[in-house]
């Protein structure tokens, strides 16, 4: 016969009390609160804690342990049905996705945590049976614990969560996750310390989530806990919850010492329950065992691990033996429980798919007695692969939380992790999958912070990006070693303060971008921290020589245009063109003015300058970084080439080209909208000061990046594309450093304009062929010359013409060197002698060999890729082949073929690339 067991994780709370007074009357309770034991009333108004009648426990108030959420009551219809007090007041959560309790802890220890949830109609919104879904989730710290499901419950009745666990640190959080399906709410918290030793499948990685706990025999309280049960596990009395189990069951008990076998205690389940028992009549050879899914647990609950507690308490010694079964799958055989000895069976760490719930203790052939059972526990498995945030950063976020009194929504919890739940204006580094995650940046711009600077930032060392502009902040800046800061924008407060040394040092030392303008400080000094612009030394050079190059560009161009283009005028009326239709298919975005208006937030932010206009930062509506590149109109006025241009642009796609996203034109603007590179250009990485230059791999990986662009111009595209203006200040950098090549064939879309001067050699001084520049025969080896400048730069740190102390070209240079010396005299000073001597003179070779003056003697892209690949062989070839197909199937036409041809042109109407605002970029250029 079957004995079957609907399942359910909740009591009514009119058993827990019922159960209750009994225990109080038969026990004698204490009103002291055992050791370690926490109790909290959530939602509780009075600040101070109460003994509860029942319980002889103290619960405290929850204000200490939370700092969201909203008190309530559940309706008095519900209250009158319980006299449990704990149950009536909770906490709820409307705002926010997360919002956590904090218990303290011991690093390290073992924890029984239970949270109860009684909605009760506390917010007269019937949510609990008015037929949609009402449900939250609860994490156990950074982990997914339980889902908590009250769609289609009684509102008078609890649901309860409990969850063995190990503290990973001096605090342990709970937290309520909003899952759009109702508002989350908690009725009660209880912590209970539990032994080392016990449920010894728990550990730092692994949790236990109760299924169900059972207690067998003849009992009469719904349920058992403190102090029955030392650790206060809640054990359902089986008995009383199945209504035939009288008829069908035998209950034994007796009231003899039982003692625990050596290597048995894991589990200290209270003598008082093991002294009970159930049995069958002699004839029955089964004990059947349901706990199916109630409506409220999930089937993937049932990745059960069952603990069997037994002992023979027929004191007659009889002979007793039973195979165990979870469902088909036989887990114990032959088992014979030992007399007032307790054996509790389980296998360590195996949860069982067991999906209709079904455990069997069936009689082997030789017993001469049906099997018996005592107590039976069944948990789920709480995986805790996620990491906690390193605890010093914790312990510093929090002191700057209080130092500056901050109340964010979402600042409660672990600040990282999980990372859907971290805390706004914090990036952490994730990436090594076996540590604490860190806290690297730190924005609180505008957040209304006033006081002093929190020195708690200082000892974060892993911060490196710390904005702190547009506050109040006043005072100086301590005085303290900032190891991990590279960025420090402090600009917009009210620091009248002396710099520190230590910073000042830094800053000059190029490690520290320091940002200090708008403060009081910046009245007596006069440095360049305190100017508007980002990068220091370039801001002169720029505020001289840029205005004046742009405008004797400006009134060279002038001149050309009237020259060429005599009788055209120049006025609005010429530009109405633009706002037509464009009669070509672009599949990409065509933005309008007031687009790139919003999306440049008004063109603040300019990231590059050049020949043709500015770039400037976007972001656009999917929060996407972009460049926006903005041609200026005398640049463009009549080229009727700007489409065809684009349409080309935007069929050429490879990981290591940049990528245009979409294109303005219309009178008011044309322009050209890139993704945006934030780590700028090579130049800058391997000459600029804030960097450490990258290290050996790292450039050679950015080699090999920029190789593969080409290699992609060159190969994969028909008629060839050659991009003519290679060099470090038009290879970007993406976040993770892949180096991404820009401004190919760019300058075609100004051709037409100026065919005239098509004789002007193309390219920057110092990349440029000498074979082109003798011969004007425009092919992919002048680029494969180029980029063996790029190379060398890349291996030396040197510009590609080196003045001081006499101009040399920089294959020359590497040429006497390594005559006068070795190959490490050529190697960059800034890659430290941390490079493969090997890989260093294969690589010089290559570049070398790249930059021999006959084009024929030359390498091909392709072989450049697979030269520089031997030195990194890990890269994979797939995404280029698979979009070097797509562009293969393109057929390309008569205009489109004679657009590629005509790619010579003046410098002047090139676009000048990258992000750069160095001067380096507006070098006139020549080749006459
Ligand atoms: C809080 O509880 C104490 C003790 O029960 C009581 O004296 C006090 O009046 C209560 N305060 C409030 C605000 O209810
Ligand atoms: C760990 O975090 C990720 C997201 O950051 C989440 O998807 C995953 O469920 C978490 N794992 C656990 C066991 O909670
Ligand atoms: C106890 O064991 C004896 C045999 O040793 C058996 O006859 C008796 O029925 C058992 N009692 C119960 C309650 O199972
Ligand atoms: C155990 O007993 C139950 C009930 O009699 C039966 O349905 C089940 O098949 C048995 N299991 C095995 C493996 O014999
Ligand atoms: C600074 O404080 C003043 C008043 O004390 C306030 O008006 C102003 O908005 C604050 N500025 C910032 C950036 O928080
Ligand atoms: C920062 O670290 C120093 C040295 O370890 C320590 O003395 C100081 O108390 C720390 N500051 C804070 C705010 O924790």
């Amino acid at each position: 016969m079957v004995m079957s067991y609907r399942c359910s994780a909740s009591t009514k709370l009119t058993w827990i009390l019922a159960s209750l007074l009994i225990l109080v009357r038969t026990i004698q309770v204490r009103a002291q609160l055992p050791s370690g034991f926490i109790n909290i009333d959530c939602g509780w108004k009075n600040g101070s804690s109460y003994v509860d009648d029942v319980l002889r426990m103290p619960y405290s108030f929850d204000g200490e342990y939370v700092e969201s959420g909203v008190s309530h009551e559940m309706l008095p219809e519900f209250m009158a049905d319980s006299e449990n007090k704990q149950e009536i007041t909770l906490r709820s959560f409307p705002d926010g996705s997360r919002n956590c309790y904090t218990l303290p802890s011991t690093t390290g220890k073992k924890y029984l945590l239970r949270a109860t949830f009684t909605y009760g109609n506390y917010d007269r919104l019937n949510k609990s049976l008015d037929g949609s879904l009402f449900l939250f989730g609860l994490h156990i710290g950074v982990n997914f614990w339980a889902t908590v499901n009250l769609s289609n419950w009684d509102p008078s009745l609890t649901v309860w969560k409990e969850v063995i666990t190990v503290a990973p640190s001096n605090s342990l959080s709970v937290c309520l996750i909003n899952f759009g399906s109702g508002v989350p709410f908690i009725s009660t918290l209880e912590l209970r310390p539990l032994l080392d030793a016990m449920y010894p499948f728990v550990n730092t990685s692994v949790s236990v989530s109760n299924f169900q706990r059972f207690r067998f025999g003849n009992v009469n309280t719904f349920i058992t806990r403190y102090p029955t049960d030392y650790y206060d596990r809640w054990w359902d009395s089986f008995s009383m919850s199945k209504v035939d189990y009288s008829t069908s069951m035998i209950s034994l008990n007796t009231s003899n010492n039982l003692e625990s076998l050596p290597g048995n205690s894991n589990f200290s389940v209270p003598s008082a329950i093991l002294q009970n028992a159930s049995t069958r009549d002699t004839n029955q050879s089964s004990i059947t065992i349901n706990v199916a899914a109630g409506p409220n647990l999930g089937a993937n609950d049932l990745q059960l691990l069952p603990i069997f507690h037994f002992t023979e308490i027929n004191m007659t010694n009889p002979n007793r033996r039973f195979d165990i079964y979870s469902k088909d799958v036989l887990m114990f055989p032959d088992f014979s429980p030992s007399q007032l000895q307790v054996h509790s069976m389980y296998k360590s760490g195996q949860f069982m798919q067991n999906a209709d719930g079904y455990f069997f203790l069936n009689k082997t052939s030789s017993s001469s007695l049906p099997p018996l059972i005592n107590a039976l526990e069944l948990y789920s498995l709480v995986r805790m692969d996620n990491l906690t945030t390193d605890s010093d950063d914790v312990n510093y976020m929090k002191q700057i939380k209080t130092y500056y009194k901050l109340a964010r929504t979402s600042w409660n919890g672990d600040p990282c992790s999980p990372r859907e739940y971290s805390w706004e204006g914090l990036i952490c580094d994730h990436s090594k999958s076996n540590q604490n995650p860190r806290i690297v940046t730190v924005n609180l711009s505008t957040s209304g912070l006033s006081g002093g600077f929190a020195i708690s930032f200082m000892n974060m060392t892993s911060l490196e990006n710390l904005d702190l502009s547009h506050n109040n902040l006043t005072g100086a800046i301590p005085d303290y070693q900032l190891k991990s800061l590279k960025v420090l924008d402090l600009s917009n407060n009210k620091i009248n303060g002396p710099i520190p040394d230590s910073i000042l040092q830094r800053f000059q030392a190029g490690l520290l971008d320091l940002r200090l303008e708008g403060n009081p400080v910046c009245s007596k000094v006069k440095d360049t921290y305190c100017s508007k612009k980002k990068k220091s030394i370039p801001i002169l050079l720029i505020a001289v020589i840029v205005p004046v190059v742009l405008i004797s560009l400006l009134v060279m161009m002038c001149i050309l245009w009237k020259l060429c283009w005599k009788g055209k005028s120049v006025d609005n009326e010429d530009y109405a063109m633009y706002e037509e239709e464009t009669p070509l298919n672009i599949d990409i975005r065509r933005f309008t003015y007031a687009e790139l208006k919003l999306i440049t937030n008004d063109f603040k932010t300019i990231v590059g300058k050049g020949g043709f206009g500015m770039v400037y930062h976007g972001t656009l509506e999917n929060s996407d970084e972009v460049a926006v590149k903005v041609l200026m109109e005398t640049s463009i006025a009549d080229s009727t080439d700007f489409l065809p241009e684009v349409q080309t642009l935007s069929k050429v796609h490879h990981k290591n080209l940049v990528a245009l996203k979409g294109y303005c034109q219309n009178k008011k603007c044309l322009a050209l909208v890139y993704d945006f590179m934030s780590r700028g250009n090579l130049q800058q990485l391997i000459r600029g000061g804030d960097d450490d230059g990258a290290n050996w791999e790292q450039r050679l990986q950015i080699a090999l990046d920029a190789a593969q662009g080409l290699e992609y111009l060159h190969e994969s595209c028909t008629p060839a594309i050659v991009h003519r203006d290679v060099k470090t200040p038009n290879i970007l950098l993406d976040r993770n450093l892949v180096g991404i090549i820009s401004d190919f064939g760019l300058s075609r879309a100004f051709d037409d304009a100026h065919t005239h001067i098509s004789t002007v050699a193309a390219g920057t001084l110092g990349y440029l062929d000498p074979e082109y520049h003798a011969t004007f025969q425009l092919t992919v080896k002048t680029d494969v010359y180029s980029f063996g400048i790029v190379l060398l730069e890349i291996i030396t740190g040197q510009p590609p013409v080196i003045m001081e102390p006499q101009t040399v070209h920089l294959p020359n240079w590497v040429r006497q060197k390594i005559a006068k010396g070795s190959i490490h005299d050529v190697a960059d000073k800034r890659l430290l002698d941390q490079y493969d001597a090997s890989s260093l003179q294969s690589v010089i070779d290559l570049a070398m060999n790249c930059v021999e003056s006959a084009a024929i003697d030359r390498p091909t892209m392709a072989e450049v890729v697979s030269r520089l690949k031997v030195w990194l062989p890990a890269v994979s070839n797939e995404k280029q082949s698979v979009s070097a197909s797509a562009w293969r199937t393109h057929s390309v036409d008569a205009e489109t073929r004679k657009q590629f041809q005509l790619m010579i042109s003046d410098k002047e109407s090139s676009f000048i690339s990258g992000y750069t605002d160095g001067p380096s970029e507006l070098n006139p250029l020549s080749g006459r």
